[in-house]
């Protein structure tokens, strides 16, 4: 099923829009050069009814990638929130990922258009799990990538910014084009930055060991692990790790 032909209703500017309809022109900025940002979120199923993980902390990093951007929020961080909320709630959901994107308009063309506004839309649906189910129960096989991750200095890192994407999906579609599931990057000194689309862990003797923040993404499922494991007293060291 394509993703634009579907039942249900998408927030977009401000407002709930019936699916089909939540479009936008093909002279938009952000398709053209790349320059947007966005999240992804999951809802997961609870007794008492759908639970987005992390929601403020996802809308956090959004809008840190928007300022990093340079692009001008048009709504507020509770706004945000409430639509993220609304998305899962008025689509029926009971477990979700969400997808809040903020791009650049129509308006203008051109690098130097100087005119552009700033949209914002949250979609929702089910889309149980990110790779195999299986993959959870057996591992995948990863392969280093013969793409190098982004350099602090060739885009900005700490924004999850649509374009930095280019970079995970030749990255991924090398590796499963030669027979793994998931594609290592490393950083341009050689060292291991990350996946296509997630942090890397080692576990150790008993340490838990990841790299430290500078061209991987700060994920939020990373400081996650980090919170737990240190609440578990477990010896967490974020560093420097070579492929071997
Ligand atoms: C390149 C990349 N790194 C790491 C992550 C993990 O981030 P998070 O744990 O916030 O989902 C993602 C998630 O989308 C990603 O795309």
């Amino acid at each position: 099923m394509s993703m634009a032909d579907r039942d249900g209703v998408i927030w977009l500017d401000g407002e709930m829009v019936p699916w089909r309809d939540a479009k936008t022109h093909v002279l938009t900025h952000t398709l053209h050069y790349g320059l947007g940002c966005f999240e992804g979120v999951r809802a997961y199923h609870t007794e008492n009814g759908p639970a987005i993980f992390r929601l403020k902390e996802h809308t956090d990093r959004l809008f840190r990638s928007a300022h990093i951007l340079n692009m001008k929020m048009p709504f507020t961080k509770e706004e945000l929130n409430e639509a993220q909320c609304a998305a899962v709630r008025e689509n029926n959901l009971d477990e979700a990922y969400l997808r809040p994107m903020v791009f650049l308009g129509s308006e203008g063309m051109g690098l130097r258009a100087d005119n552009l506004k700033v949209h914002a839309m949250v979609a929702a649906w089910s889309w149980p799990s990110y790779m195999s189910p299986e993959a959870k129960e057996l591992g995948i096989k990863v392969r280093t990538s013969s793409y190098t991750r982004h350099h602090v200095n060739i885009t900005m890192c700490k924004a999850k910014a649509n374009g930095n994407y280019i970079n995970s999906m030749l990255a991924l579609n090398e590796a499963i084009s030669g027979g793994a599931e998931e594609a290592l990057l490393l950083d341009n000194e050689g060292y291991v930055a990350e996946g296509s689309g997630e942090n890397i862990f080692i576990v150790r003797d008993g340490v838990l060991h990841t790299p430290e923040l500078t061209s991987c993404l700060e994920g939020i499922t990373r400081a996650t692990i980090l919170d737990f494991a240190r609440d578990m007293g477990l010896e967490v060291r974020e560093r420097r790790i070579t492929r071997d």
